[in-house]
């Protein structure tokens, strides 16, 4: 379950009903690119496919050996499944994540790692994307060195059904592959295989994050007074003349939630709009409790220039009560009490905190820290994400931003095709 609470935002309510017809007309401008084979919107029919999900569970359950699962992938290839397995990782499976280029942290992995014991995924669309190859052949070597020809059953590839260095590897040694669909772009593709794999390994309850995944979809497609996705994009909307925007997650499990969220909303809504203008927020992550100590004195006193998110679970999946203890008088406020009553507590008063000095606030309750919840609050972001790029004449799907600096990377390691 997702809530919306706009206490501190009086204002609001008004705001919402003056905009309904522009919300309805960017929904009707979104959903008519439906049509169109080239729109990146298959990721709003994800969620509904379970052939996808059999084949992955078929796969998990063909490999049981698996200990370390490394994760080779950037961007919109990583920051999902992490935030996901991080928070969701049931079963035992150690999970390393290659998504840099530093040698010193790939050189402590490898020596770490059992090879026999060792599935090696390697994720990208583009299977184009340099620091991913880098990797890429840094472990199919070892593999190789290590495994003999045992070295393909450690190997998976995830990428796009027909193109790329990945899809020819795959076809050329015939390895396992899972596509991600042509139509579903990097940071809107953590339903996809992307995500599903890894969380599969991680013995995540898959149908639980789908099916909370689908309840977005459907809010998204609701009436405009239940539609909570154009509700936070119009929240979004109407504080664009902010230039920052920070997303303060209340959960530790879900500490690597913020960077996704950052990624979606950077690098799909900061561009140029029709008119060559540069239009976009930047989005600022910020973890509770821990950013109290840190981040909200600015918050507080700072610059008046943000809109800040809280997302904030509701109730504990589990709880810890505070024993008493003899000698800690300084602590018997807390005797006897949850863990996540305090918890709840700091929320609730950054909350209050930063509405009374004048910043613009709103929380996102998840019913808890469960795979429905947080399958819901994806999918619902990836709606926003999709509505503000309508509302602010932007494709919230393509990066042309970051073309320049990677052929800048191509020249300088002398890729043919890309010299000065
Ligand atoms: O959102 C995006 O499309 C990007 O952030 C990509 O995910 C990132 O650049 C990695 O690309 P690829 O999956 O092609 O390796």
């Amino acid at each position: 379950m997702l809530r919306l609470d706009t206490r501190f935002l009086p204002d609001f309510p008004q705001a919402f009903k003056e905009h309904g017809p522009l919300l309805l007309q960017a929904r009707e401008a979104l959903l008519a690119k439906r049509k169109d084979p080239q729109s990146m919107l298959g990721w709003m029919d994800l969620p509904e496919d379970t052939e996808t999900l059999r084949r992955i569970r078929r796969y998990r359950e063909a490999n049981p050996w698996v200990e370390d699962f490394v994760l080779l992938g950037i961007g919109g290839s990583a920051l999902g499944p992490k935030a996901l397995e991080s928070a969701f990782n049931e079963s035992g499976v150690r999970f390393h994540y290659v998504d840099h280029v530093e040698p010193e942290p790939v050189l402590r992995l490898l020596r770490g790692l059992d090879p026999r014991k060792t599935l090696v995924n390697a994720v990208s669309k583009s299977g184009a994307t340099a620091e991913t190859l880098a990797a890429l052949l840094v472990f199919l070597n070892w593999l190789r060195e290590n495994l003999g020809e045992d070295w393909r059953r450690h190997l998976v590839l995830t990428t796009d059904p027909r193109r790329g260095a990945l899809r020819a590897l795959a076809e050329k040694e015939g390895l396992e592959a899972f596509s991600i669909p042509d139509n579903v772009g990097g940071r809107f593709s953590v339903l996809s295989p992307v995500g599903l794999l890894p969380l599969a390994f991680a013995g995540m309850d898959l149908e639980a994050l789908l099916m909370g995944a689908r309840k977005a979809n459907e809010l998204a497609l609701a009436p405009l007074e239940e539609n909570l996705p154009l509700k936070t994009a119009l929240l979004q909307h109407l504080h664009r003349h902010l230039p920052i925007t920070v997303f303060m997650v209340y959960s530790e499990r879900l500490k690597y939630l913020p960077a996704w969220f950052v990624q979606l909303h950077d690098e799909s809504l900061g561009k140029r709009d029709g008119e060559g203008n540069r239009v976009g927020t930047t989005a600022v992550p910020a973890l509770g409790p821990q950013d109290q100590h840190a981040q909200v004195q600015l918050f507080r006193e700072g610059p008046l220039d943000k809109l800040i998110v809280l997302v904030v679970p509701e109730r504990p999946t589990e709880d810890l009560t505070l024993p008493q203890v003899e000698g800690l008088t300084e602590a018997a406020y807390l005797f006897g009490k949850g863990l996540f009553q305090l918890l709840k507590a700091e929320a609730e008063a950054t909350y209050q905190a930063l509405a009374e000095a004048g910043q613009r606030v709103y929380t996102l309750y998840l019913s808890e820290v469960s795979p429905y919840a947080v399958g819901w609050l994806l999918q619902h972001l990836m709606w926003q994400t999709a509505f503000l790029g309508e509302l602010w004449g932007v494709n919230a799907f393509d990066q042309p931003g970051v073309e320049l600096g990677k052929r800048l990377t191509f020249a300088l390691l002398g890729r043919p095709g890309y010299g000065s």
